[in-house]
């Protein structure tokens, strides 16, 4: 049987050349510890949003955010896929990650949703040194999300994400789930994405 400390070491990247600590050890858990986030932890998560680079300082995210028990955490459950469903419920913690859609000229802000990626790329690095795994989440339907919260013209719900302490039970997954915890990480090599000089 697998323990949750000897699943945490064999998720550490195994990487080619040498990398910062955290992005090493950071993976997308579907198990968490019961440890609450407090209002402190929360705000040091949105404040590594808040000093994140954006297209002419944009600053186009957005988040809902609720903690495990409260009514907003079981309407972020609602939105999220089936599959989603069957683990998200173990995280402490959910958000919804949305962006302004527009620039203040009214056009087109071709570069939000880099933003918000940007800015929950800051996020994970910032959770990952504070002992929290994010698990980011494509399964969400994002009409529902709009229409449960109320989202104002002029912003789209891109992603949904899990968050909490690393640590939890296995066995509070689904066998099929466990069987992806345990599954050896892949990547595609450097040569497959980092072209020198032209496209190849
Ligand atoms: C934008 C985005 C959407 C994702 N959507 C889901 C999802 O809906 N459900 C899920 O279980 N994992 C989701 N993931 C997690 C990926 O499957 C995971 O990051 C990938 O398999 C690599 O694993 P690692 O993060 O542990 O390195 C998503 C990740 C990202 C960045």
């Amino acid at each position: 049987m697998t323990t949750v400390e000897q699943l945490q070491l064999d998720n550490i990247a195994k990487n080619d050349y040498q990398i910062y600590p955290l992005l090493k050890q950071r993976y997308s858990p579907r198990i968490f510890s019961d440890q609450k986030l407090t209002e402190k932890d929360v705000n040091r998560l949105f404040e590594s949003v808040r000093w994140s680079a954006s297209s002419y300082n944009r600053q186009p995210w957005r988040f809902i955010f609720a903690h495990k028990g409260t009514e907003g955490y079981d309407k972020i459950m609602e939105c999220l896929s089936e599959f989603n469903q069957k683990w998200a419920g173990n995280a402490p913690f959910l958000m919804l990650a949305g962006y302004k859609k527009n620039t203040e000229e009214g056009t087109e802000n071709f570069h939000a949703l880099h933003d918000l990626g940007l800015s929950l790329g800051n996020m994970t690095v910032q959770a990952e040194y504070m002992g929290i795994g994010l698990h980011h989440m494509a399964g969400v339907d994002w009409k529902k999300a709009h229409e449960i919260f109320n989202v104002p013209e002029g912003y789209h719900i891109a992603t949904a994400i899990a968050a909490g302490f690393y640590g939890g039970n296995l066995n509070d997954i689904p066998e099929d789930l466990r069987e992806q915890e345990r599954a050896e990480r892949t990547r595609i090599p450097q040569t497959d994405f980092a072209f020198e000089g032209a496209w190849k």
